[in-house]
């Protein structure tokens, strides 16, 4: 257990990125995972019944102390820093012509910043293990929806996962685009319903991220558009 792979993911205490958490336990990874809420994280960690490989952090994925703090405790804790999984993000679920302007900074800082801070943060202590980066992306970030202002968020995160990929591959480090279609979770809350058709689970696309984060050494999966069959754009 000492020696083995550390995750850190932010927003990790729902959806995606608990799945992946849990996938990653499973498979006998120590995981980090942030979130704003307390009781959200609190409420994960009872539900895994508090193993020895799970440190929850408070902390927003925004605010680059918050996200300096949470690798260097990773660190501490861990020792070593193998995958990063810039997994927080969210959506006012609204149009550039019609919503509300008032929700979109926060969406742009946590969905855009958020992932280059992530990087900022951990990238010399990926330059020692090798390691990787995973981007949450979307389909949103693949296609163009009417007034989308969420998915101009998300082909921004498409633009910055190849940028930083031509950079950090010079230091052995692979990064992963994860480009999910609709999935089951907390995301489409704010939405007031689900989305109509079929959605994936969670665990299916965390399927996807633990498939490229275990590719052998050397190998650098790049970009994964993954749809739910019957999901037209
Ligand atoms: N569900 C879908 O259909 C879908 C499709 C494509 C892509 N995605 C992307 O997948 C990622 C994960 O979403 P999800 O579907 O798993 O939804 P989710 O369950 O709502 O997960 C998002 C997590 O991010 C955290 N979070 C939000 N803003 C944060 C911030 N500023 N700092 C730290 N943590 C923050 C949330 O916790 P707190 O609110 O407590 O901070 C929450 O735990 C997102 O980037 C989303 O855009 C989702």
């Amino acid at each position: 257990m000492t020696d083995s792979p550390v995750t850190l993911i932010t927003g990790g205490g729902s959806g995606i990125g608990a799945a992946v958490a849990r996938r990653l336990l499973d498979a006998g990874q120590r995981v980090a995972v942030t979130g704003r809420g307390e009781e959200r994280l609190r409420g994960f960690a009872d539900e895994l019944g508090h193993p020895d490989g799970l440190l929850t952090m408070v902390g927003n994925a925004a605010d680059y102390d918050e996200i300096q703090s949470a690798v260097d405790r990773t660190l501490k804790e861990y020792g070593r820093l193998d995958t990063v999984v810039a997994n927080a993000g969210f959506a006012t679920h609204d149009t550039v012509a019609e919503g509300d302007p008032a929700g979109w900074t926060e969406m742009v800082l946590t969905n855009v910043l958020g992932p280059a801070l992530l990087i900022r943060a951990s990238i010399d202590a990926l330059k020692e293990t090798r390691g990787r980066i995973v981007l949450v992306g979307s389909v949103a970030g693949f296609v163009h929806g009417p007034g989308n202002v969420y998915g101009a968020t998300k082909w921004a995160v498409t633009g910055l996962a190849e940028n930083t990929r031509r950079q950090v591959t010079e230091f052995g480090v692979g990064v992963t685009l994860i480009a999910p279609g609709r999935v089951e979770t907390p995301f489409w809350d704010s939405y007031g319903s689900l989305p109509p058709g079929h959605l994936f689970t969670a665990d299916q696309i965390a399927d996807s991220v633990v498939w490229a984060v275990e590719q052998p050494a050397g190998v650098d999966v790049n970009t994964v558009v993954v749809r739910p069959i019957g999901q037209p754009n």
